[in-house]
């Protein structure tokens, strides 16, 4: 979609007036009502794919709720927009730029061009590049340690599934470094030594203040103990601005491609995802891959109704929309699991969390929800007090792994047993009680979705559903999900206040609170 095509907001569309017309009728249903009518509402509200079942019957939903949904995704012509993301069409109009994280993983036309290079071509050689640089890390048994520094998308995704798939790595330990607060780098450095770790400078422009404050500081760390021809076995970069890295004292050789047609947050498929490449393998790293073109192959297949992305985005249009529903909580029953929530706070409202439609107008619906979570069942004993009893009511994700990654007692079966009870408190609420602290109202939506297994396949899949989820509630919003402008102001302002404490400025000329601020921080940190 270009800028100069003119696009309706989806609340002008009869499909959204029916389905506040259809809110208005159901609202009052309760869903323990809903389950205690339909014995079959489990077998009608969910679907599976090899590897992953979605339930979605703990809804406030009824068969018209979906047929509207769907009914408005379809006159918000998502099929077409679909057909824009997988054929490389500049979708990012604000950037001027194509959204191809799809054909990393090969969802793509072999044939595909963009700026007159072919895509598959592209991929293929960057993978073998991964393949060369990971195989060649893991074997040198000098590198014990690799410290990935990089920061948002060059940080997170990788982190995530690192920590994911740790009990299946059999290659160097991983560190992930994102924050310019030195105490991170220097506590880890404190226990690594310069002849055994490697590091990872993960940043698509090379020029991100966090990324590049704590490579140069790893670089003098690395040239205290060793020559400068030694660097190279020790340092890689992964960047779309290879002169840069190598400005920076990285080889050629040592330097893996990024192009801007794969956005920060969704780059752990490409070369940003090179350390997933070391810790766990090359072969691994392509199961990832694999697992998300399954969905990849799901999200353009299957028909609207049985496309699990579509659901899980339409639901979440319907909270966000016709409830006013404004969070949305994400609840890994996997400790192993515990970083996807922030993963995917990145991922959804780094993505979503716009006001300006794709016509540069100011949207009159509200857009992407809060994303907050963490994992079962420590969310249990933190906030889900709220989601249980508050008057704001958070629909929430389950997300399970049938088999556990230990071999523990009944560890796996209390963990399982646990996240049934949340879903089912959620949705029934407890009302036969005499004392109001007691009330539970229930009628509080969550879905469900079960992986086999916690493996790369597994993972894989996980994640390109929710890239999908995110990609339809972009085009039903009619926002661009693929820019990230809001990040830009506060990067603007960093840049005169940091000049201002190195020049040891008095007091800068800025409003009478940050005026403050920086006298006081100023004062502190002489005195220090
Ligand atoms: O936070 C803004 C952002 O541009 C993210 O979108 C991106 O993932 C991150 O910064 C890091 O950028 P880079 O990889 O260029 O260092």
């Amino acid at each position: 979609m270009s800028n100069n095509t003119t696009t309706i907001s989806p609340d002008k569309r009869p499909e959204w007036d029916s389905l506040r017309k259809h809110h208005k009728d159901i609202s009052q249903l309760h869903l323990k009502t809903l389950f205690s009518e339909d014995k079959q509402r489990f077998e009608k509200f969910h679907t599976s794919l090899p590897g992953i079942l979605f339930d979605y019957s703990k809804h406030n939903i009824t068969d018209e709720t979906l047929a509207s949904l769907m009914a408005l995704a379809k006159a918000c012509e998502l099929e077409k927009h679909r057909e824009s993301l997988y054929s490389g069409q500049k979708i990012n109009t604000t950037n001027n730029r194509a959204v191809l994280h799809t054909a990393l993983r090969g969802s793509c036309s072999p044939e595909l061009e963009v700026d007159g290079e072919k895509i598959s071509g592209f991929v293929q050689s960057t993978l073998g590049q991964i393949e060369a640089l990971s195989s060649k890390i893991r074997h040198n048994k000098e590198i014990t340690d690799i410290i990935n520094i990089g920061i948002g998308g060059s940080d997170l995704g990788p982190r995530m599934v690192y920590k994911a798939l740790k009990p299946l790595a059999d290659g160097p330990t991983v560190h992930y470094v994102s924050n310019i607060d030195g105490s991170t780098l220097y506590h880890r450095l404190k226990a690594l030594k310069p002849q055994n770790t490697l590091f990872v400078i993960a940043s698509k422009t090379f020029s991100t203040l966090e990324t590049l404050t704590n490579a140069q500081t790893a670089k003098d760390w690395l040239l205290k103990d060793l020559s400068a021809d030694a660097l190279y076995d020790h340092l890689i970069a992964v960047t779309a601005a290879p002169q840069e890295a190598e400005k920076f004292g990285v080889r050629k050789d040592h330097i893996l491609p990024m192009r801007d047609w794969i956005g920060g947050r969704y780059s752990l498929w490409s070369s940003i995802g090179v350390s997933i490449a070391i810790s766990n393998g090359f072969k691994s790293f392509l199961e990832l891959l694999r697992g998300a073109k399954e969905i990849d192959d799901h999200f353009l297949n299957a028909p609207l109704e049985k496309n699990i992305p579509v659901i899980m985005a339409m639901l979440g249009v319907w909270y966000r929309n016709f409830w006013d529903y404004s969070a949305q909580a994400i609840l890994p029953y996997s400790h192993d699991l515990r970083d996807f929530p922030t993963y995917l706070q990145q991922l959804d409202m780094e993505s979503n969390g716009k006001s300006v439609t794709k016509d540069g107008q100011m949207v009159s619906i509200s857009t992407g929800p809060v994303i907050f979570g963490e994992a079962g069942t420590n969310a249990q004993h933190a906030f889900m007090q709220l989601l249980h009893q508050s008057q704001n009511i958070i629909p929430a994700d389950f997300i399970l792994v049938a088999s556990p990654q230990h071999p523990l007692g009944d560890h796996h079966e209390k963990l399982l047993a646990n996240a049934l009870a949340q879903s089912k408190a959620l949705m029934e609420g407890q009302d036969n009680i005499d004392e109001p602290y007691r009330f539970f109202s229930g009628n509080r939506p969550s879905s469900s979705l079960i992986l086999d297994k916690l493996d790369p396949f597994h993972l894989g899949m996980l994640l390109a559903l929710y890239e999908h989820k995110i990609f339809v509630q972009g085009v039903i919003w009619n926002i661009n999900s693929f820019d990230q402008w809001g990040v830009e102001l506060g990067k603007i302002n960093a840049k005169t206040i940091i000049k201002a404490f190195e020049n040891k400025e008095k007091n800068i000329k800025s409003d009478s609170s940050t005026t403050g601020l920086f006298d006081h921080l100023n004062q502190k940190f002489i005195e220090s």
